[in-house]
């Protein structure tokens, strides 16, 4: 029997693609291998959003090369493939394959092709028509599903080379995703993920022309959903309105991502973020001002080009403003294609590396104070699995914070999939311990 492996870097959006992929392979008759030594097809789904990461896949393939790729077929997906082209072929000869994420439509077909002999095959289209479909998903968490609602991105952010690799955006029609949830629904899941590189300018594309806020409401209407979330929100297209569904409906959970990038209108506006510091404070107001707690989140890039003491000091003062729930930052990485790249005023290494440690060790100490204001409280959690090395439970709960519990019976208490009331009992920055609350009503 053929096997395969796949190894993904980046983003929701690439693990999901992985699924879809995965799911794929299945159906032509591969089985999933557990170690890539074992497996006939390679594949790394690759991300190319900051030089690191891009990196990673490189190193892979310089792994492989040789005895150990003697076989095997490799394969390159994601945004390195579609960023680099044809040029992996050079750079990595032993590749067979190359395809980015907008051309996945064509998989079936490519890797028909590659089981015939075929080499050097490459899928680079970016097919602006729709998204990448299909019923063949080999989900990886049996709670929580994905479902991709728009891929691709139509804004123009100074750094950012995701519209470059994932192509124009696409949504999906309303009447595609109501039939994958209530799928995932009927499967037993409960919990879904809305993604998109901006679910927020979710536009149906059929007659029915719901909004993003419709589709919101009607997913967690479905039987058997309990709760539903949306990755990645930008800003400029965050209207009040989701606010408001989330304040009227406990199915939604309140977390909400919102990317603000810099404190600094003026970086923002060399960002070519499309919104200023005081339009990104109202949205937050927005979500404070709700009768829920909503948890909120951010990604921050540090040197920027232009970026001065006095604008990170902005940054700074922002994340004392807002007290974020948890916070991705970044050192400003030049990517090709971007606008930024010809931008004066580069930051050196030294001072980026500078910016974030205080930046993180800032947000460190707001998120310990904020977690201990939870100390003693009680959390729903969606249970995912038991940590045997550690003897406890670990899930999510709705602002979608770690938590690690014990139940009196262990492992025997047989709580995985199911939400059940956790007391915390202590609090640290990045994840919460507690007890489990045995409590039929609840549970
Ligand atoms: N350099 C550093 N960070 C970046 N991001 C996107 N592009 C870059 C870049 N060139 C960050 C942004 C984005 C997150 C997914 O990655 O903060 O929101
Ligand atoms: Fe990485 Fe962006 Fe591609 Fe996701 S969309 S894999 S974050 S480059």
């Amino acid at each position: 029997m053929k096997t395969f492996y796949i190894e993904t870097f980046g983003c929701q959006m690439n693990f999901h693609d992985s699924e879809k992929v995965a799911g794929t392979l299945a159906a032509l008759g591969y089985r999933e291998a557990g170690r890539p030594e074992e497996a006939d097809l390679i594949l790394y789904n690759t991300c190319s959003i900051r030089e690191k990461a891009e990196q990673k896949v490189f190193s892979r393939l310089a792994q492989l090369r040789g005895r150990a790729a003697e076989g095997k077929r490799l394969a390159v997906l994601g945004c390195v493939a579609q960023q680099e082209g044809l040029r992996i072929f050079e750079r990595a000869p032993q590749v067979d394959l190359v395809c980015g994420s907008a051309s996945y439509r064509r998989l079936p077909e490519l890797l028909t092709r590659l089981e015939a002999g075929e080499r050097r095959l490459a899928g680079l289209e970016l097919l602006g028509e729709d998204a990448f479909e299909t019923p063949l998903v080999r989900r990886d968490n049996p709670y929580r599903a994905y479902i991709t609602i728009i891929e691709g991105c139509d804004k123009s952010c100074a750094y950012c080379v995701v519209p470059f690799t994932r192509g124009p955006e696409r949504s999906r029609t309303s009447a595609a995703v109501m039939e994958e949830a209530r799928r995932l629904a009927g499967e037993g899941y409960t919990e879904i993920q809305l993604l998109g590189q901006n679910v927020t300018s979710y536009r149906d594309p059929s007659p029915a022309r719901w909004d993003f806020v419709t589709l919101l409401a009607r997913v967690a209407e479905l039987d058997g959903i309990r709760r539903v979330r949306f990755m990645t929100s930008h800003p400029r297209d965050f209207v009040r309105e989701i606010v408001e569904a989330i304040d009227s409906n406990d199915r939604l959970c309140n977390h909400v991502h919102l990317p603000v990038q810099s404190g600094s209108s003026r970086i923002l506006r060399r960002m070519e973020r499309l919104y200023d510091r005081d339009e990104y404070l109202e949205r937050i107001r927005w979500l404070k001002q709700a009768r829920r707690r909503i948890a909120i989140t951010t990604d921050i890039i540090v040197g920027f080009p232009g970026e001065t003491e006095r604008d990170f000091e902005e940054t700074l003062e922002l994340l004392d403003e807002v007290e974020y729930d948890a916070l991705f930052s970044f050192k400003y990485s030049p990517r090709p294609n971007t606008a930024a790249l010809t931008l004066d005023g580069q930051v050196p290494e030294e001072e980026k590396g500078r910016r974030l440690t205080i930046l993180q060790e800032k947000q460190r100490s707001i998120q310990l104070r904020r977690n201990a204001r939870l100390v003693g409280e009680h959390q729903e959690v969606l249970v995912e699995r038991y940590n045997s090395a550690t003897g406890q439970w670990v899930g999510h709960s709705a602002e979608n914070r770690t938590v690690n519990f014990s139940s009196p019976g262990g492992p025997a208490d047989d709580l995985a999939g199911r939400y059940v009331r956790v007391r915390v009992t202590r609090a640290g920055a990045n994840s919460l311990v507690g007890e489990w609350c045995r409590d039929p009503e609840r549970t």
